[in-house]
């Protein structure tokens, strides 16, 4: 569904510049759920901002469904690493921005939304505001807002990074629950080797900058699967096979 064909990409400052990545291939296929873990500065977020067309590659380009949109938005949902949450919106109305800047009316956009609020565990706080809330529903909020985007393919970068281990895989569970429902694809980023294992169907692991994808990992689960996974033995050589490369 979505590749990354060679991409290369060089951040060019005032005097010097810095190569985030460097000649890296990188697929998803329809239905997949994919994680590329590495070591923070890596070029995660930088290659995750090239899938989604928000940054040009230097070299190298994007093919979604065979065709070449490097540099072009609008294929697939992006979920951006920092909570972007407008404060003075209420949890409906940040929800349905997506629906709003695709040109829908406030009033119908709610209308769309509000049977989606219980599905994402929201129920009952449409009117409150970002603040009230905790991290973990702030989170859902974010994912409802990149769900309403109606795109099959998410790009989500560390979604889980700032929660608390119990929130954290309540919310892993719940995710993996709505992608089946879905039938979502996702590129997901992290750099917790449990959650990729736990989460994915494939691998990517990242060498430090300049990040290039150095191994490519097939996890033996299938699915439906529940954390459970966590205590099984491939879980554990999987584990320590990843813990290996990204030493
Ligand atoms: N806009 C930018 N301008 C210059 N350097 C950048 C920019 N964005 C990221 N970088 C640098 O590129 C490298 C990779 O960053 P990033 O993709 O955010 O890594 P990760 O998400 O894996 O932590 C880092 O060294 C970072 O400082
Ligand atoms: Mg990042």
């Amino acid at each position: 569904m979505l590749s990354l064909e060679d991409v290369s990409k060089t951040y060019k400052q005032q005097k010097d510049s810095i190569t985030a990545v460097q000649r890296t291939d990188l697929t998803v296929k329809k239905g997949e759920f994919v994680s590329l873990i590495g070591p923070s500065g890596c070029g995660k977020s930088t290659i995750l901002d090239i899938a989604a067309g928000l940054i040009p590659p230097t070299e190298g380009k994007v093919l979604f469904e065979g065709k070449d949109i490097t540099g072009k938005v609008g294929y697939s949902a992006y979920m951006p690493q920092a909570d972007v949450l407008l404060p003075w919106r209420t949890i409906l109305e940040n929800a349905v921005l997506s629906l709003e800047m695709k040109g829908i009316k406030k009033k119908e956009a709610k209308e769309k939304a509000a049977p989606l609020m219980e599905l994402f565990g929201l129920k009952g706080f449409e009117n409150h505001y970002p603040f009230m809330l905790s991290g973990g529903m702030r989170q859902r909020v974010s994912f409802l807002r990149t769900i309403l985007y109606e795109k099959e393919m998410l790009l989500l970068d560390e979604p889980f990074g700032k929660l608390d281990a119990i929130t954290r895989l309540n919310l892993q569970e719940w995710l993996l629950g709505i992608c089946s429902q879905l039938n979502l694809t996702v590129l997901f980023i992290t750099h917790d080797i449990d959650e990729a294992i736990y989460l994915s169907d494939r691998i990517y692991v990242m060498s430090k900058r300049p990040g290039k994808v150095i191994k490519e990992a097939k996890v033996p689960f299938g699915r439906p699967r529940t954390a459970d996974v966590m205590a099984e033995r491939e879980f554990g050589e999987l584990k320590r096979e990843l813990i290996g490369v990204l030493r």
